[in-house]
């Protein structure tokens, strides 16, 4: 996928599930992480096992939600790594599946500003990074594809829709500057939040599953190497795009 060695990279939400996946991908072809989390715990134990592989990594508590947060988060690649190469922004809230008319006004901007808001803070403060070394490359993580709706979603697919549209429109602002913008449309995976999902509505993995055409749940694993691959100098020529990696999920 060409050399990510020695680049400095940033994973959002990556104490666990697929953030955590795309931090130990990233550092395992050579890049050095900042791992961003509200979760401690999980974030300490991300950027150890990426240590204790031999790359170098540190967390950063950052809740993306709040400008402060994402400004020193940035600010710490930039510090520790000599500049920013490479982000991903994956982190997202989740809140319980309800019709629009349904959803309160405190839960909407409880995930909104994780969801929409966070990126933004993420994609804003990326980019200054970014002209100020000349380049790099930012992977927005999205779900299902820019024309699918969900019963009961309107609050996360209309924030994925949002990222779809923001990872566009700066891919065509910033790409004379040597920035590609960039988005992974992700199908179901074996995520912490899938398995509270599934432990709490019997019938939702086996409901999803049977909707993938691969016919199973991915691994992060999996998804996390379509987000690696769009950072990597391999996909040199690709900005703007939405990547799905979705066993084929939107199809139907
Ligand atoms: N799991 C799936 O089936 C699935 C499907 C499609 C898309 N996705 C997307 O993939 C991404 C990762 O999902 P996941 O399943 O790994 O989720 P997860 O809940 O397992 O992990 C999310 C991580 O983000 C962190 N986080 C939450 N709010 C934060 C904040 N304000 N600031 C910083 N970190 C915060 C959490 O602490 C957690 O470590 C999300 O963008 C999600 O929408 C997931």
């Amino acid at each position: 996928m060409g050399s990510l060695a020695g680049k400095s990279a940033l994973v959002t939400g990556a104490g666990r599930g697929l953030g955590r996946a795309c931090a130990l991908l990233l550092a395992r072809g050579g890049a050095r992480v900042v791992v961003g989390d509200i979760d401690e715990a999980g974030g300490e134990e991300t950027a150890r096992l990426i240590r204790d592989a031999g790359t170098e990594a540190v967390f950063v508590r950052a809740d993306i939600a709040r400008a402060a947060d994402v400004q020193a988060m940035v600010q710490r690649a930039v510090e520790s790594f000599g500049g920013l190469d490479c982000a991903i922004n994956n982190a997202a809230r989740f809140i319980k599946p309800k019709p629009l008319a349904e959803i309160s006004e405190e839960d909407w901007v409880a995930s909104t500003s994780v969801n929409v808001t966070g990126t933004f803070l993420c994609m804003k403060h990326e980019i200054e990074a970014m002209l100020e070394r000349g380049g790099g490359s930012i992977v927005n993580i999205g779900s299902g594809r820019e024309t699918t709706g969900e019963k009961g979603l309107s609050w996360y697919l209309g924030a994925k829709q949002a990222i779809y549209g923001m990872t566009k429109c700066a891919a065509l602002e910033y790409g004379g500057k040597g920035i590609r913008i960039n988005a992974v449309a992700p199908g179901p995976m074996w995520t912490p939040a899938l398995r509270e999902t599934a432990a709490q509505n019997p019938g939702h993995v086996e409901a999803r599953q049977a909707h993938v055409p691969l016919g199973r749940i991915a691994e992060p694993e999996e998804v996390a190497e379509a987000a690696v691959w769009l950072c990597s100098p391999a996909a040199g020529y690709v900005t703007g795009t939405t990547l799905s990696a979705d066993g084929g999920y939107t199809l139907i």
